[in-house]
């Protein structure tokens, strides 16, 4: 007991710690982390998934490959808990063939137009995996790396520090890149991440989380009821193939304006894309801090998800290239529009436009983004 409460005092408990507690049984379900082996992958890299159970009742499952979340439960308006990420049952389901479901994406997440970008007088050619395009940091991005896993539980609030190395060269990136990525719930059932990453040369850093939510539970349908408020005026126009003109343009008259609480398919129809969706970077209003970004409410089972973001930037993605091909958790099926995705983050492909926030990170800087997911009831 005493070794127990000067852990939690440190902050850190350790994995054995943890399996040493969870082996008591009852004491499984309390606040804590624990941790059980999920799988191996084709080399015979061990992963494990922790389990955080936060002080307000939520519940959320997180593996060491891609920093994944694999489950999220919160609870609804009476207080039944729910799975809101879109996920699949095994690592094979994250191995073969995930749409970036609840992964930590980069080094640079979004993407850059024809994979390329000069910096420093040096030209880069990063893999187009996106058509002619890079897209969330290339064929082998953090999405598919193994993270370094550490629990913590400190003050009532539990948490997973996750670290990765990315060398430099890494999928054409400069730079020996050293990335924290804090995962944590606290007693108000609020999802908060940490990023931290410093380099040894000069590149470009975007790190972003790609979880799908549907807040009604992620085998339920389409979130086109959905009610959904973005704190932007403006958003960054794309070429069809998704790379920005550069431009900032009002959303004012278009079906992107989210400035007051909207369903999501109230205008969805009215997007010239193929396929049709939402799939855009919003100019995010400006302030100091962690500020309030979005609020998604689902009027079925009452919960609400405020995102609260450092960033310049969300991307908000429907889900739109889901086909029901997608077998998920227990047998659902994700169809289109299936689950929605709020990625705090800079403006895609930053790199290459100079009037855009600088996502490029200097030896001896740091780099830092907040991102918070908070849940609650409508009231
Ligand atoms: C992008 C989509 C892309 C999806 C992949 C999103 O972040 O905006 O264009 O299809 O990721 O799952």
């Amino acid at each position: 007991m005493r070794t127990l409460l000067l852990c939690s005092l440190l902050g850190i408990l350790s994995v054995g710690l943890v399996e040493a507690q969870d082996k008591k049984g009852p004491t499984a379900a309390k606040v804590g982390v624990t941790k059980a082996p999920y799988g191996k992958l084709a080399d015979g890299t061990e992963i494990d998934q922790y389990t955080l159970t936060g002080a307000g009742g939520a519940i959320m499952k997180v593996i060491t490959y891609g920093g994944i979340v694999t489950e999220l439960k919160v609870p609804d308006k009476d207080g039944k808990l729910g799975d809101v990420c879109l996920g699949f049952d095994n690592l094979e389901g994250y191995v073969k063939s995930s749409p970036y479901f609840g992964c930590i994406t980069g080094r640079v997440a979004n993407r850059i137009a024809n994979g390329k970008f000069t910096l420093d007088g040096k030209e880069y050619q990063l893999a187009k995996n996106n058509g002619p395009n890079h897209l969330h940091g290339g064929l082998s991005g953090f999405d598919k790396k193994v993270w370094k896993a550490d629990p913590i539980n400190l003050k009532g609030v539990v948490g997973l520090q996750l670290k990765y190395t990315s060398k430099d060269g890494e999928e054409g990136y400069p730079g020996n890149l050293n990335v924290v990525v804090t995962y944590s719930l606290n007693e108000k059932n609020e999802w908060r991440i940490q990023y931290t990453a410093t380099t040894d040369k000069a590149t470009p850093v975007n790190l972003t989380q790609h979880a799908y939510f549907n807040l009604a539970g992620h085998d339920s349908g389409d979130i086109l009821d959905h009610q959904l408020m973005i704190a932007a005026d403006q958003y960054t126009p794309t070429d069809k193939n998704l790379i920005p003109t550069g431009k900032l343009e009002s959303v004012k008259d278009t079906p992107f304006d989210f400035t007051t609480a909207t369903t999501i398919g109230k205008r969805i129809k009215e997007i010239k894309a193929d396929p049709v969706g939402y799939d855009l970077n919003y100019v995010l209003r400006e302030g100091k801090g962690l500020r309030l970004a979005a609020r998604v409410t689902d009027p079925k089972s009452g919960r609400v998800m405020e995102v609260l973001t450092t960033e310049p930037g969300i991307q908000l993605y429907t889900g739109n290239f889901l086909d029901g091909k997608t077998k998920g958790k227990g047998g659902a099926t994700y169809k289109q529009y299936g689950g929605f995705c709020l990625e705090t983050q800079h403006f895609p492909d930053s790199i290459n436009q100079k009037n855009f926030p600088s996502i490029v990170l200097q030896p001896g800087k740091t780099y830092e983004q907040t991102t918070v997911y908070a849940f609650s009831i409508q009231k």
